[in-house]
């Protein structure tokens, strides 16, 4: 959702630029620019399209200057086009601006400086701010960008320099991420993200709403929205560069999927042991009459398993709210009620503004989050982090993984404190959970041929359907998404029962089905819901256990996953299908780590 980095220090500013502005590529990639300062001047290179377009413009460039900012885009106001990428001069080219967000009431403001004479070259909201400081400055460029951001309604994260003050740049931020890093001396960054830099520094601060950081080699100064200065404590972030990289493998996407056995490990590192679950980092409430899960896209297909897990665990009642209806909604909580959000960023716009009204109506938010520092985990009440480490693909693998775990955990703690579980079923679900990690490992391994084969088979169709019962249909909806995201094969999720009222009428010949079956209870009924679509001509691919004779004879291909506790199946589920999905978008020539008219940290509405 756009990203914006900035340096400053005693090297070329240029190729760092770049190097932040390559790591925040999954943020947005229509099109980036970067502007450098030097001797009252400020160079401005932008080109549409992916970074390497902007990389070709920039061998024929001299840019020296030793202090920067760059964008690379995800566009929302302005089609992607050299004109309306980042960064936005003012008129008479003195301040340069980029930003992450969306300015509600440009159209108004931008009437209002069309008025006074003001002409614009982009058709973008940005460009409202440039020549608006350009009408508020009077000598203090800090003093003119506080007087501007009164004046914006709506998100952003904004870098702005001057071109008499060339050294410096000034960062300030609403409702999208900012981040300042301090680097070894003489050297200082800003970044919508922390993996922007990480290379070079771990020490970050966190930009809270309203702050302004204003930023030169030298020294970083931290203000309020009043212009007084704060002190912040430094973050020390303990990812380190080599964790943001893909190592060796082709993808990031790739990398992400074998990442997950690791993953999974670390979510339960100290939380999860033989006999015995430890979640007392959670203050949960005394009472919990109903759970509220909020979130979007993977997210909430996440929370979707976690519906069914918490139920089953727990017995308490619980509703899944995709944030950006839950948002303007006018939602029942009440004071018992326990709102759980969940977001691989933190930073979601309408999952975030989704906590703030359940905060606002009394309700106690826990967060499922991986990213220290994000939004999300500095408001939520209490917070359960993914530990995922980086996840830097577009489409969400490890990251899901994590969730569902969560839930995992959450379920069994809360159905043994509620009573629910008893003591012997408890340290045999616990067993189970003990061994996601290695069932993991193992299903990747068995499986990345046969998917290989399947995405081979079926790369060149145009419709697929995914079906299942209880948490099998969670997962289906979950991989339907990862094939259309990254492949853009029309792929849909159907809960099996309901597959005849409506979808069966687009079964034909030769469509594929990935048929889900792994809750026991319930098998038979998945049969005849695999009969149905083979009867009308799909090709049936099971994901099953392998003692499952009677799907397997039916199913033109199987793939196998580990026996396991029913409820607790869904990491292994989702594994293959994630495979396929990379495979397939591979075969049909995709680029799978960067989706087209996708970004990974959705911070605008
Ligand atoms: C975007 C990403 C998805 C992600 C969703 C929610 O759509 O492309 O991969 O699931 O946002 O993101 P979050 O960071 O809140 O989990």
């Amino acid at each position: 959702m756009c990203g914006i980095v900035g340096y400053t220090g005693c090297k070329k500013a240029a190729p760092i630029l770049m190097k932040g502005l390559q790591k925040l590529e999954y943020r947005g990639y229509d099109s980036a620019g970067i502007a450098v300062g030097r001797d009252h001047k400020i160079d401005v290179i932008k080109k549409e399209g992916k970074l390497d377009k902007l990389k070709e413009k920039l061998k024929s460039s001299m840019l020296e200057g030793k202090t920067g900012i760059g964008h690379t885009r995800w566009a929302t106001h302005g089609r992607p086009s050299d004109r309306n990428s980042h960064p936005h001069f003012d008129e008479k080219q003195q301040f340069i601006v980029v930003h992450n967000g969306i300015i509600e009431n440009y159209q108004e403001l931008k009437e209002e400086l069309k008025n006074k004479g003001y002409q614009f070259s982009s058709e973008t909201d940005t460009e409202v701010i440039p020549h608006l400081l350009s009408e508020y400055y009077n000598g203090d460029l800090r003093d003119a960008i506080l007087k501007v951001v009164e004046k914006l309604v709506g998100s952003y994260a904004l870098a702005v320099m001057y071109s008499r003050e060339p050294e410096r740049i000034f960062a300030v931020r609403q409702d999208s991420p900012l981040v300042v890093g301090r680097g070894a001396e003489g050297e200082n960054y800003i970044a919508s993200d922390i993996p922007a830099f990480l290379e070079f520094t771990d020490d970050f601060y966190i930009l809270d709403d309203g702050e302004i950081a204003e930023v030169s080699a030298g020294e970083i100064n931290i203000f309020n929205s009043s212009g007084q200065q704060i002190n912040k404590d430094i973050f020390e972030v303990d990812w380190d560069a080599e964790m943001a990289e893909k190592n060796g493998y082709s993808h990031y996407m790739l990398k992400e999927i074998h990442e997950q056995p690791d993953a999974l490990r670390k979510i339960m590192k100290n939380r999860v042991s033989p006999g015995k679950i430890d979640l007392t980092e959670i203050a949960f409430p005394e009472r919990i009459d109903d759970i509220q899960i909020v979130a979007c896209g993977t997210a909430s297909y996440a929370g979707r398993v976690g519906k069914y897990v918490l139920e089953e665990l727990t017995r308490i009642p619980v509703q899944v709210n995709i944030a950006s209806e839950f948002r303007y909604s006018d939602p029942i909580l009440g004071e018992n009620t326990l709102v759980i959000v969940v977001s691989q960023s933190g930073e979601t716009a309408d999952t975030l503004a989704g906590l703030r009204l359940a905060q606002k109506k009394g309700a106690r938010v826990l967060a499922l989050t991986n990213v220290v520092g994000s939004s999300i985990d500095r408001e939520a009440d209490q917070v359960l982090y993914l530990r995922a480490g980086p996840e830097i693909a577009v489409a969400s693998t490890k990251a899901y993984s994590a969730m569902v775990t969560s839930f995992y955990m959450l379920g069994l703690f809360l159905g043994k404190q509620e009573g629910i579980i008893s003591e012997s079923k408890g340290k045999e679900m616990l067993q189970n959970l003990l061994c996601l990690p290695e069932l993991a490992s193992r299903v990747i391994e068995e499986n990345e041929k046969t998917v290989k084969h399947l995405a081979d088979r079926f790369q060149n169709c145009e419709h697929a359907f995914f079906i299942g019962r209880n948490t099998d249909y969670s997962l289906a909806l979950e991989g339907a998404l990862k094939l259309k995201e990254i492949s853009y094969i029309h792929a849909e999720a159907y809960a099996a029962g309901e597959l005849k009222h409506g979808t069966l009428a687009l079964v034909e010949e030769g469509v594929p089905v990935v048929a889900i079956a792994t809750r026991k209870g319930i098998l038979d009924k998945m049969m005849s819901n695999i009969k149905e679509v083979k009867a009308r001509g799909a090709e049936v691919i099971a994901v099953t256990y392998s003692d499952v004779k009677n799907v397997a004879e039916e199913a033109d291909y199987i793939i196998n996953i580990p026996e396991i506790e029913g409820i607790f199946s869904g990491v292994l589920t989702i594994i293959p299908l994630q495979l396929m999905a990379y495979y397939t978008a591979l075969k049909r020539g995709c680029n799978v780590d960067q989706p087209r008219n996708l970004a990974k940290s959705v911070t605008v509405e």
